[in-house]
């Protein structure tokens, strides 16, 4: 284990701006700051990690382990407050007996990640006796959660060769598609995109499921991503798919839903003003590029499904492999995004305010209820 001291070029005083904030994160925050962070490391394999359990309210904190080559050690422990934060909100409005944590990995893992590496991230997580659950993020792989596993059994996202769930697209696109659903039936009277425009940015694991839904449904679907193979993949299949060359033009194209599906920050300033669709439903994380985005949004009339809010898919099968995966029940649980999604645009109407506050003002009311119950 480590502390992370500000650099001796700085001043006790006020200290560095970053460490100022990385504290002010973790134990300031106007959202109740975290439980519990916890810096770890093996001189041996060179690994470096930062494990940040947000909140237990709702049981045991679970997120994944997210491996990048950050610039500084400050940048990785604020970016594990940051996630493990937004893990307590999803897995709250996932309906998922869990609360929020994450963990990062600091380095290349193309350079660094070793199975020696692995093996001793997996010690440091089996070390909080549980308070943690790790599966897959950025940078990490079902066959990095096997290795982990070999040393921790609060592992999950593993292989099915392993005892795991697997690739969670599937159901993180039937998620989505919930999602759309509601914002359709919020939107136009009916939970269907029959008859409707829908465009997809990005059809990578997620995305080309998402299309499947969309299809069978009845919508029109106008499709981009900067890779040729897939969106070649998607129109051998249906050739009434059409593709365009870039997000920014899709944004732009007439559409009545937008579906970002590739990278975060999709929704800037420039894309709000541009939008031609009148929802926005997608699996991509961290959609809004920044505060105020929401408002734009809401402004301009158009419905935004919260990201965290419609993607859960994912966590709520990496949740329901800690009990055994079965498919069919993580679907009826990925399946109550629909109604979830609804009570969300029904609160923001009631309140006055964007979805995305209304989401999470509910995700805070079921911490507060978890809390108060365990204090009763
Ligand atoms: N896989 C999951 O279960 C899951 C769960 C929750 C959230 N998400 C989020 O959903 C998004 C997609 O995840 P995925 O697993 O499908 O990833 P992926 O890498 O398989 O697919 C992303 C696709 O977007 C394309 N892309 C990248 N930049 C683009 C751009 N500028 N314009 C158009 N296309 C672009 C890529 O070529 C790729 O095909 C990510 O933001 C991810 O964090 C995924």
């Amino acid at each position: 284990m480590t502390d992370v001291r500000p650099s001796p070029k700085h001043s006790v005083q006020g200290g560095p701006p970053e460490a100022d904030g990385v504290l002010h994160t973790l134990f300031r925050s106007d959202q109740g700051g975290h439980e519990q962070v916890v810096l770890c490391q093996d001189r041996e394999s060179g690994l470096k990690a930062v494990i940040a359990i947000h909140s237990t309210a709702l049981g045991n904190a679970l997120g994944g382990t997210r491996f990048y080559p950050y610039a500084s050690e400050e940048a990785a422990v604020l970016d594990a407050l940051n996630l493990s934060r937004g893990m307590s909100y999803k897995n709250a409005l996932a309906g998922l007996d869990h609360g929020g944590g994450k963990a990062v990995i600091i380095g290349d893992p193309n350079q660094i990640k070793t199975e020696q590496l692995l093996l001793a991230y997996g010690r440091f997580v089996a070390s909080l006796g549980g308070r943690y659950v790790t599966a897959c993020d950025v940078g990490t792989y079902v066959q990095d959660m096997d290795v982990v596993a070999r040393e921790c059994r609060w592992t999950t996202g593993r292989s099915p060769e392993n005892g795991g769930a697997g690739d969670s697209s599937v159901l993180t696109a039937f998620g989505v598609f919930q999602g759309m659903r509601a914002a359709a039936q919020t939107q136009w009277g009916e939970p269907t995109l029959r008859g409707r425009r829908v465009g997809v940015a990005g059809v990578g694991k997620v995305g080309h499921h998402l299309v499947e839904h969309l299809v069978e449904d009845g919508a029109e679907v106008v499709i981009t991503d900067v890779r040729t193979e897939a969106v070649e993949r998607i129109l051998a299949r249906h050739p009434q798919v059409t593709a365009v060359t870039d997000a920014g033009v899709l944004v732009r194209t007439p559409l009545d839903v937008y579906a970002p599906c590739a990278l975060g920050g999709a929704l800037d300033d420039d894309t709000v003003a541009a939008l031609t669709a009148s929802v926005v439903c997608g699996a991509a994380n961290n959609q809004l590029a920044h505060p105020g985005v929401e408002k734009d949004l809401a402004d301009r009339g158009i419905l935004y499904a919260p990201d965290y809010v419609v993607n859960a898919g994912g966590v709520i099968q990496v949740a329901d492999e800690l009990h055994g995966f079965d498919f069919d029940r993580a679907k009826a649980k990925a399946n109550q995004i629909f109604d979830t999604t609804l009570a969300i645009f029904d609160r923001a109407k009631a309140d006055g305010i964007p979805p995305a506050a209304a989401a999470d003002r509910l995700a805070e009311q079921r911490m507060a209820e978890a809390r108060a119950a365990a204090g009763a």
